[in-house]
């Protein structure tokens, strides 16, 4: 890392955190939580100020030519100092027509394209790659309940990264392979995981803090003229990867195969090249189908059945813990308490709430294997495999 690069990193690791968490007191002790225009202004200044002093230097400085990790890094500090400004209504993409901070867009855009992903603040900086540095993870405030949030977002992509190697791995030795046991075993144990990290996230987040002071950085903002959705959770390839090898997905679905459009620039380009493998596999679902008929009564058929059904079950309690629980309690419920003034730009991704809350249901319902008659789920063909596992 350049020194500019590091001195740039110190200042998002300390002042960036200390500044907006002093904002966000200050937001959260006010009778109307969700007012944040014209609050606070002299420290927005400061923010604006002191962060653009590093970006144009680091802008100056170009391409230094020091390899993906560095860039990486670049991207995610420009970002997370952008996504602070959208926060605090410094830039509006329902009223700017493109970014009012030009030197940092220009920065965002070139290591942006040099390293093939979104100019923005990916999930990945605050996740799988947040770097630690003597504990310390990278956050926009030093709120508990933002620790929390970053924290079981990235056991709960752990655990489904897990998930997805194990049925990876499937792939060479085949379906009807007994060793495939140990297999579906480790992706039980990572579907495990997120659903104990679910039922924390359930259970101990705050929801006023969540959000009135966690989500509102991750939503969209302009990086030059163009609007960027905001990051979430899922921006990775662990559950798509396991979506197309369970087969509950299908790429070739008009509706997924937008979803994992939308998603690739907003993935780590090892994450892409992974997507991309998978989509070139036929799904496990659909190889045990073709063994059904002449080998149902082989043992290795019933063993790698029954865990294949186990390992869908687990996966849909994790699409119906996310959607009827995280979503319903911590956005749907206290979005119903804002005024129509504050819904806008409620959401990451942009649309209207109710618009994305039924299309966050077609994937619930695409792995939960639900029974619609307007979707191509595989519930009839989950079905036809348990009445032939005995
Ligand atoms: C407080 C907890 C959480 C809330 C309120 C929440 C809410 C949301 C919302 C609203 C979206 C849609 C984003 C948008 O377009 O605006 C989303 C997407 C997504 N989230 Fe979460 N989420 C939470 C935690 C998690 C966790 C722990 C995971 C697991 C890694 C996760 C996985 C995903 C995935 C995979 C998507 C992309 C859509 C999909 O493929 O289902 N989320 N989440």
């Amino acid at each position: 890392m350049s020194t500019r690069a590091e001195a740039f990193d110190r200042w998002i690791r300390t002042t960036f955190v200390e500044m907006n968490t002093e904002l966000e007191e200050i937001y959260f002790a006010q009778a109307d939580r969700a007012c944040v225009e014209g609050v606070g202004d002299s420290i927005k200044a400061e923010l604006r100020d002191e962060g653009r002093a590093y970006v144009v230097d680091l802008w100056h400085e170009g391409n230094t030519g020091e390899g993906f990790e560095s860039g990486f890094g670049v991207l995610g500090n420009v970002g997370l100092y952008m996504g602070a400004l959208r926060r605090h209504e410094l830039t509006n993409p329902d009223r700017d027509q493109r970014s009012p901070f030009a030197e940092a867009s220009s920065l965002a855009m070139h290591v942006g394209a040099s390293i093939g992903m979104a100019p923005r603040f990916a999930t990945a900086h605050l996740a799988t790659h947040n770097l630690a540095v003597a504990g310390v993870r990278k956050s926009f405030t030093s709120l508990a309940d933002e620790f929390l949030f970053i924290d079981e977002n990235t056991r709960g992509i752990l655990g489904f990264q897990q998930t997805a190697d194990a049925l990876e791995r499937i792939v060479p030795i085949g379906v009807s392979s007994p060793v495939a046991d140990v297999l579906f075993e480790a992706a039980k144990a990572g579907l495990h995981d997120v659903i104990r990290s679910n039922d924390r996230l359930f259970s101990k987040l705050d929801i006023d803090r969540f959000f009135y002071s966690v989500r509102p950085y991750y939503k969209p903002y302009h990086v030059g003229r163009q609007v960027y959705r905001g990051a979430n959770a899922g921006d990775f390839s662990g559950i798509n990867e396991i979506d197309l090898l369970l087969g509950l997905c299908r790429a070739s679905d008009t509706y997924y195969a937008g979803l994992l459009v939308d998603k690739m620039l907003f993935m780590l380009p090892s994450d892409q090249a992974r997507l991309r493998e998978c989509m070139t596999h036929r799904s496990l679902l659909d190889e045990l189908l073709s063994l059904l008929d002449k080998h149902a009564y082989a043992d290795w058929f019933q063993q790698n059945a029954r865990l294949f059904l186990e390992v869908c079950d687990l996966f849909a309690k994790t699409a119906k813990q996310h959607h009827d629980q995280l979503v319903s309690r911590f956005i749907v419920g206290p979005a119903g308490e804002l005024d129509a003034a504050h819904l806008e730009g409620l959401t990451a991704s942009g649309p209207p709430l109710p618009v994305l809350v039924r299309s966050l249901e077609v994937l619930r319902d695409y792995r939960m294997a639900a029974e619609r008659v307007d979707l191509d789920t595989r519930h009839a063909d989950l079905k036809r495999l348990r009445a032939a596992v005995t």
